[in-house]
C-alpha cells in the first residue's frame, strides 16, 4: 500500500478523536478516507478492522454514592439537666436545686433509672470475666457535693481538689447519670491513679463503653475536660451514643457536640 501523508494525519485525528469519545466523527472519517476496506495501521501485526484496531476503553458507569448512616446528634438536649445527654463541666453548671425525679436505688447508691439496667449489666458482666467492680457514690446532691468538695480540699489543698473534685453545682454526680466505681482486687487504688491498672480499671477501659457509660475524664481528654484522669468516673449517656463514640474514636462529650470545656470556670 502506498504511503500518504494525509492519510496519517487524518489517522490521527481519528485516533484522538476515538479516544475522547467522538466515535461518530472518527468512524465518519474513516468511511470517507477508505470506504470500508481494512488496512495495517503502524505498530499492529495484522490487518484488522478499523473498529477492532483501536480499543477505546470504556469508563465503568460510577456507583451512586449511598449515604453513610448519620448519627443524630440533636436527639437529646446537651444543656437540659433531665437529659440524657447533658453536658456539665466547669463552664456548664446545673442548677443549685436541682434534683432528678427518678432515683433508684443501686446496691446502696442512688442513680436515675435509665442507669440502672445498664449498671447491674455492666457490673454482672466484669464479675464473669474477673473484674469486680464495687459501685462506691452515684447521685450526689448539691449540699453532698459542697461536703465532698471541701473534704477533699481539706486534705488536699485547693489545687489538687480543683483537678479532682467539682465546685458544688459543677458536678455530673448531681444529675444521677454518673458513678464512682472502686477496685474488688485493689482497693488501695481506689480514686487513685493507679485504679486504671487494676483488672477493674483495665476492663472499664476497654468494655464501659458497651454498657453505655464514657470513663468521663481520661489522660487524652484533660484538655477538654478540665480534670486529671479518674478512670473510675463513669457517665452513663445510653449505649446508642457510646457506640458512636467508640466507632468514630471520639474521646470526650465536649468533642463529640462542640461544647466549651476545659480548666476554668465560667464566670459568675
Ligand atoms: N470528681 C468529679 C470531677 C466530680 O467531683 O464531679
Ligand atoms: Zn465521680
Amino acid at each position: 500500500m502506498r504511503t500518504r501523508p494525509w492519510r496519517s494525519v487524518a489517522l490521527v485525528v481519528m485516533a484522538v478523536a476515538a479516544l475522547v469519545g467522538i466515535g461518530g466523527v472518527a468512524s465518519g472519517l474513516w468511511s470517507v478516507l477508505w470506504g470500508g476496506q481494512t488496512t495495517a495501521i503502524q505498530g499492529l501485526a495484522e490487518e484488522v478492522p478499523w473498529d477492532q484496531a483501536i480499543v477505546v476503553p470504556s469508563v465503568a458507569p460510577r456507583p451512586t454514592p449511598s449515604a453513610a448512616p448519620t448519627f443524630d446528634l440533636a436527639q437529646h438536649s446537651t444543656s437540659d439537666p433531665g437529659s440524657p445527654w447533658v453536658i456539665v463541666n466547669k463552664q456548664h453548671p446545673v442548677a443549685r436545686d436541682h434534683e432528678p425525679p427518678d432515683l433508684v436505688d443501686v446496691d446502696g447508691v442512688r442513680v436515675r433509672a435509665a442507669v440502672e439496667p445498664d449498671l447491674r449489666a455492666m457490673v454482672e458482666a466484669a464479675g464473669g470475666q474477673g473484674a469486680r467492680l464495687v459501685v462506691r457514690s452515684g447521685y450526689r446532691s448539691y449540699a453532698e457535693q459542697t461536703d465532698a468538695r471541701a473534704a477533699i480540699e481539706a486534705r488536699r489543698g485547693f489545687a489538687h481538689a480543683e483537678r479532682y473534685s467539682a465546685r458544688p453545682g459543677f458536678s455530673e454526680h448531681q444529675t444521677g447519670l454518673a458513678v464512682d466505681i472502686d477496685s474488688g482486687s485493689d482497693p488501695s487504688c481506689n480514686l487513685q491513679t493507679c485504679f486504671t491498672r487494676t483488672a477493674e480499671g483495665a476492663w472499664l477501659s476497654e468494655h464501659a463503653w458497651e454498657f453505655g457509660f464514657v470513663v468521663r475524664y481520661t489522660e487524652q481528654n484533660t484538655g477538654v475536660t478540665g480534670y486529671s484522669p479518674e478512670g473510675w468516673h463513669l457517665r452513663w449517656v445510653g449505649r446508642e451514643l457510646t457506640a458512636h463514640l467508640h466507632q468514630n474514636g471520639i474521646g470526650s462529650l465536649e468533642e463529640a457536640f462542640g461544647v466549651s470545656g476545659g480548666a476554668e470556670y465560667v464566670a459568675g
